[in-house]
């Protein structure tokens, strides 16, 4: 990895929890798979994505690596970085396990991912870019949009915020009382510390930010106030 001047963001320097070692990588794959349709989630993002068989896919913020090995399946390579190392090394063992020889893990983020070779056919990124402040997600999204080739999609998926703004007072003790009844006290305050520790942003802000990139936001989904997905495209010449 190449130096970097002193005044770039250091990404290695993990917000929230740090996914240190083994265990706490397993409770927040135990955590996922209670709370989402992890493999729903990934049959819906490969068919967006329509990828063809010889087709690259980068995946920035894998985690477990639940939707790297999904890919894998659906196109020729996966580039699958993480700034955590116990986190790919739980992806690698999963895809070591699930037959998949055409994964290559990467320790890097999006700020210091260096992709070499070919532009990528797409890029997925979920529930990893509010780790950076609004400026850094620029330069992150500038970043992933010259990774890809012209036409080439990403989609990302994180928690952001659709609620009227002048109303965080109320919406947010409401969403987390209700996360605490759905699924329990530990998530709450998980989620409590994030909003607190982390760099969520409101939709507007993702949209424009994702417009300044370059990219066209092709699909925007909006959830429950605090989730969102983007499908979104790198123009093309004529566009
Ligand atoms: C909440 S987990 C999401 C993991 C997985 N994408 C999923 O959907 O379950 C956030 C992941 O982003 C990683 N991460 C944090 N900051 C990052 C950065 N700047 N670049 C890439 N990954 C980052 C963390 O190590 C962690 O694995």
């Amino acid at each position: 990895m190449k130096t970097l001047p002193g005044w770039y963001y250091d990404e290695f320097v993990h917000l929230g929890m740090d996914y240190a070692d083994v265990s706490q990588v397993e409770a927040y794959d135990q955590k996922m798979r209670r709370i989402r349709d992890v493999p729903a989630e990934n049959n819906a993002i490969m068919a967006a994505l329509a990828l063809s068989s010889n087709a690259t896919l980068l995946e920035i913020g894998t985690g477990t690596g639940a939707l790297a090995v999904a890919a894998a399946k659906h196109c020729a390579r996966v580039i699958a970085t993480d700034i955590s190392p116990a986190m790919l090394a739980y992806a690698a063992q999963r895809a070591q396990r699930a037959g998949c020889q055409n994964i290559s893990f990467v320790n890097a983020g999006f700020l210091t991912y260096d992709h070499t070779g070919e532009p990528v056919d797409a890029v997925v990124s979920q529930l990893a870019l509010h780790h950076l402040p609004d400026f850094w997600k620029l330069i992150a999204l500038n970043r992933v949009y010259h990774t890809l080739k012209p036409g080439g999609n990403l989609f990302l998926r994180d928690v952001v915020f659709s609620f009227e703004a002048d109303n965080y007072a109320a919406f947010i003790p409401r969403w987390l009382a209700g996360l605490e009844r759905s699924s329990g006290g530990e998530l709450a305050a998980a989620m409590a510390k994030s909003i607190r520790d982390e760099h969520y942003t409101y939709h507007w802000v993702m949209e424009g930010l994702l417009a300044k990139a370059g990219f066209i936001i092709e699909k925007s989904e909006y959830t429950a106030g605090f989730l969102a997905a983007y499908l979104c495209r790198r123009k093309l010449e004529r566009d």
